[in-house]
Order: structure tokens, then C-alpha cells, then sequence
């Protein structure tokens, strides 16, 4: 039978007290909603409708980029059911099975939907609901059985004391057929002040008409959490960040403090890699094998090889490391840096947009951007490219095996040859050429007896 899904994210969020809309706040490195359509694809559904409402275009915009998506428009946010509703001009004709899904349910798994899907097909049932049992139902929807079988949802606001007490909550997560589907919404009654449709008012309008409502329960209850406040959002993140934790160290990773170590959940780190305390890793990210990443350490969208080694407090974002390297103390690898293999990028270095070549070195007080820089190049401490003439940024070319002293300005655009050496202090502002010796700066004069010539009044006495 061929599967729909139906993503809710209309509602406005208003718990969170954000002005970013409550599905596009981040987890692991991914909008919350994007957590829930990665579970749903595992259906390979025919369709996926979102239903978008407050800050419609926002929502649609984090999802840019998402050309499988359909979405509908719910203008007024007068409930889950209604939200449902406005699916209708996409899904009102077609039959088989939906799976809706909350856009705040980020925790869902892929085999809990294949089995709601299952469980739902092979009882031939109208609706079928994921339930879970939690420790703190507070805010949720309670089930209500009556001689076992699901009887009605009751939110929180409408529970009575007794029903208060009732451990299993409703996911918000629904198998549905699609055939009595969009009429049965139609005839749900309104509730609330707001008059709002409840979707889980289906429960108690199928069962009085004798259709059947099942339910499947999850075991771990993380996995329906709902995030309803910015509390709940750092509850969720913590215990993604600990399974992601332990995915790793599972896999042969050593982590020094899983509690202060941050790991989107795209992120790969190879066997035998050693991450200290206060390590955060974002996005794209992927440590190869062996590698030592110091304290403090923020590696974005970037590629490490194997044995390469970060020092404390370093800063890397879209940026590329060979094996065997070493970075850092407190360097900062900005955008579009690429470092070979064996090389050194040392402490208190800025690149951005920079190649370095395999073997070369940076290793103290340098700013590299706009470079090409060649294999077994040594950069002298201090060395600084003056990229920007303050209107256009202008590259340095560096050939193989330079040797460049202390203290020299690079002003771009200009080409160092293979070979080549530069002295110590200069201000470098034209080519120097295949193995030539270039120099520029002031020569020393030195004034005999000065000092002395001053008298004693001039002296310093510090
Ligand atoms: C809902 C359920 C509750 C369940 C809980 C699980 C209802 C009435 N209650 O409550 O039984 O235990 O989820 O997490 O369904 N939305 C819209 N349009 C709207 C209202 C909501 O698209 O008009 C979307 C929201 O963006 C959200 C989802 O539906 O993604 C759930 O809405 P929310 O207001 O968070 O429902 P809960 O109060 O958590
Ligand atoms: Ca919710």
C-alpha cells in the first residue's frame, strides 16, 4: 500500500518565547523538523505534505533546498485537526495509508514508523496511535482506555484529576486511512476557547461509529518527546548529544567528558581518536583515525585526516586538514583553507582561503588569506599578506621550498618562486623570482657613542 506523510508545523510555538519559529530551532546541527522528515523517508512516501502557518515563509525557507516537499497553508492555527484539514487539496483524492507527524517530535525512529505503518495496515485499522508511558505526563494528551482498548484522548487542560494520573500519553504520531479521513475531520467538534480542532478528537468520533483504533507504544519514551519550551529543547539536546556520545565511543572513540562534549549528529571521528573535555563538532564534520583534539576545541564543516593533532582553543570552519598535521594552539582555520599533509599551523595563526602545501609551515603569528603556498614552505613568525588594498581582495602565490623571515609583509598581488628566499623584515611588493633572494627594508645605520652624546638627563632609569 503506498504511504503519505503529513508534517505539522503550523503553530506558532509561543512556549518557546522565540521569534524563530519553534521547528527550525537547532538539535545535533539540524532544524527540528528536519529530525522528523529524515524518520519519515525511511517510509519512502509517495508524498510529504508540511503544513506551514506562523512565520510561513521562514519555515519553508529552512527547508530551501527540500524540492520533495509539499506544503499547505494553514492560515489560522485553530488546532491540530485543523491543521490536518488544510492537507486536503493534496491528499483529499489519494487512498492508502498517512503517517502524521509533529514538527516538534524530533526523536521519532525510522522503525517505530515502519511498525505504526505495519500494525495499522494488517488491523485494517481507521487510525492507529504511537502512545508512550512516561514519568511526567504533564502537558500531554492521556490515553483513556476502557477494557484495554483506546477509548479518547484527553489533553491536559480538559483531564480531570484522575485522568491526570494516567502515565500513557498520546505521541502526537498517528497512522491514518486515508479514505473516511478528511470527511471524519470535517465533523470533529471544536474545543477549547479558541474553538480549535483537536486531532485526536478522531479517537472518540471513529469509535463511536465501531471503526477500528489501535495503538503501538514505544518502549523508550525520549523517542515521542514533544518540545513545547525552550527547558524541553535542552532536556532533548542533552540526551542526543549522550547517544551520539556513546554511537562514538562504541565505535572507538575516546571521549575524556562526555558531558561537556558536543557532537552534531552528522559528525564522523575516526577509531582511536582522543577528544578532550569542551570539544565541539558541527555540521559536516569528519576527524579521521588517531587523531588528539585539545580542550576547547570548535571544528565546523570541516575534514580532518588521520593523526592529525589540534592543540588547545583552536577555531576551524569549512576548512581541510591532511593527515599527520598539527594545528593550533589558539589557531583560527577560516573558510576555504586547505592544509596538505605533515604540515604545522601554529599558534596564533589566521588563515582564509589558503592553501598549504604538504610538509609546509605557519607556526607562529601569522595571517595567511588569499594564498596559494606550496609543498616544504617555511612562513616565518610574524608574516602577514596584505590581501586587501580596501576595495579588492588580491592572491599571494608562494612556490615550492620558500624560505620566508620573520616579520615580512607579503602585499598581494605578488609571487614568491619556487625556492625562493625572503629576509627577515621585509615589506615584499614585487615578485621575487625561482631561488633569488629578495630583500626590502630599510638598512641599519648604527650611531656610534649616541647614547653617551645624550647626557645622563635622557637616560631611562626602568
Ligand atoms: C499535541 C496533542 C497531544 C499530544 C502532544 C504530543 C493535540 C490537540 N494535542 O499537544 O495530545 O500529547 O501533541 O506532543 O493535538 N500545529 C499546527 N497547527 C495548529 C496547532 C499545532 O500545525 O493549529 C502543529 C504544531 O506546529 C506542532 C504540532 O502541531 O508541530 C503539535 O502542536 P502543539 O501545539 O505543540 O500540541 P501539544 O499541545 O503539544
Ligand atoms: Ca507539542
Amino acid at each position: 500500500m503506498s504511504s503519505h506523510v503529513v508534517v505539522l508545523a503550523a503553530g506558532q510555538g509561543t512556549r518557546m518565547r522565540t521569534t524563530l519559529p519553534k521547528v527550525l530551532h537547532r538539535l545535533a546541527g539540524l532544524a527540528l523538523i528536519e529530525h522528523v522528515l529524515r524518520a519519515a523517508s525511511s517510509l519512502s512516501p509517495a508524498s510529504v505534505v508540511v503544513v506551514v502557518g506562523h512565520q510561513a515563509d521562514r519555515v519553508k525557507a529552512g527547508l530551501d533546498g527540500r524540492a520533495d516537499l509539499a506544503f499547505a497553508q494553514q492560515s489560522d492555527q485553530r488546532g491540530t485537526g485543523h491543521a490536518l484539514m488544510q492537507t486536503a487539496p493534496h491528499l483529499g483524492n489519494k487512498r492508502g495509508t498517512l503517517v502524521v507527524l509533529s514538527g516538534d517530535v524530533p526523536l521519532i525512529r525510522a522503525d517505530t514508523l515502519q511498525r505504526l505503518v505495519a500494525t495499522h495496515e494488517s488491523a485494517g485499522a481507521a487510525m492507529t496511535v504511537v502512545t508512550a508511558t512516561v514519568d511526567r505526563p504533564y502537558g500531554y494528551g492521556r490515553i483513556v482506555r476502557t477494557e484495554g482498548a483506546l477509548a479518547r484522548v484527553v489533553e491536559e487542560r480538559d483531564a480531570s484529576d484522575e485522568q491526570r494520573r494516567i502515565k500513557e500519553i498520546n505521541s502526537g504520531i498517528y497512522a491514518f486511512d486515508l479514505e473516511p479521513l478528511f470527511d471524519a475531520l470535517e465533523t470533529i467538534p471544536t474545543a477549547g476557547s479558541v474553538n480549535e480542532i483537536y486531532l485526536p478528537g478522531l479517537v472518540t468520533r471513529y469509535r463511536r461509529e465501531g471503526r477500528a483504533v489501535e495503538t503501538i507504544s514505544v518502549d523508550d519514551p525520549n523517542e515521542v518527546r514533544g518540545i513545547n519550551s525552550q527547558t524541553e529543547l535542552a532536556e532533548v539536546k542533552r540526551i542526543v548529544r549522550q547517544s551520539k556520545n556513546e554511537e562514538l565511543m562504541a565505535e572507538g572513540v575516546t571521549i575524556e567528558d562526555p558531558a561537556t562534549t558536543y557532537i552534531d549528529a552528522d559528525v564522523t571521528v575516526g577509531a582511536d581518536t582522543v577528544v578532550h573535555p569542551g570539544v565541539i563538532l558541527e555540521g559536516r564534520t569528519h576527524i579521521g583515525a588517531r587523531c588528539e583534539l585539545h580542550a576547547g576545541v570548535r571544528i565546523v564543516d570541516s575534514t580532518l585526516g588521520d593523526d592529525v593533532l589540534v592543540r588547545n582553543h583552536c577555531v576551524i570552519e569549512r576548512a581541510s586538514v591532511g593527515s599527520q598535521s598539527r594545528v593550533g594552539p589558539f589557531a583560527h582555520l577560516r573558510p576555504d583553507t586547505e592544509v596538505g599533509r605533515d604540515a604545522r599551523i601554529g599558534n596564533f595563526v589566521e588563515t582564509k582561503k589558503t592553501t598549504l602545501g604538504d610538509g609546509s609551515k605557519a607556526s607562529h603569528l601569522t595571517y595567511l588569506g588569499d594564498a596559494t603556498i606550496g609543498t616544504g614552505v617555511n612562513v616565518g613568525a610574524g608574516t602577514i599578506t596584505c590581501n586587501y588594498d580596501g576595495t579588492h581582495k588580491h592572491p599571494t602565490t608562494i612556490g615550492d621550498r620558500v624560505f620566508i623571515g620573520s616579520g615580512t609583509e607579503l602585499v598581494a598581488p605578488v609571487t614568491l618562486g619556487d625556492d625562493a628566499y625572503v629576509g627577515a623584515g621585509s615589506t615584499i611588493t614585487e615578485d621575487v623570482p625561482t631561488g633569488a633572494l629578495g630583500v626590502a627594508r630599510g638598512r641599519q645605520v648604527n650611531k656610534e657613542g649616541w647614547v653617551a652624546s645624550r647626557g645622563s638627563s635622557g637616560r631611562r632609569d626602568d
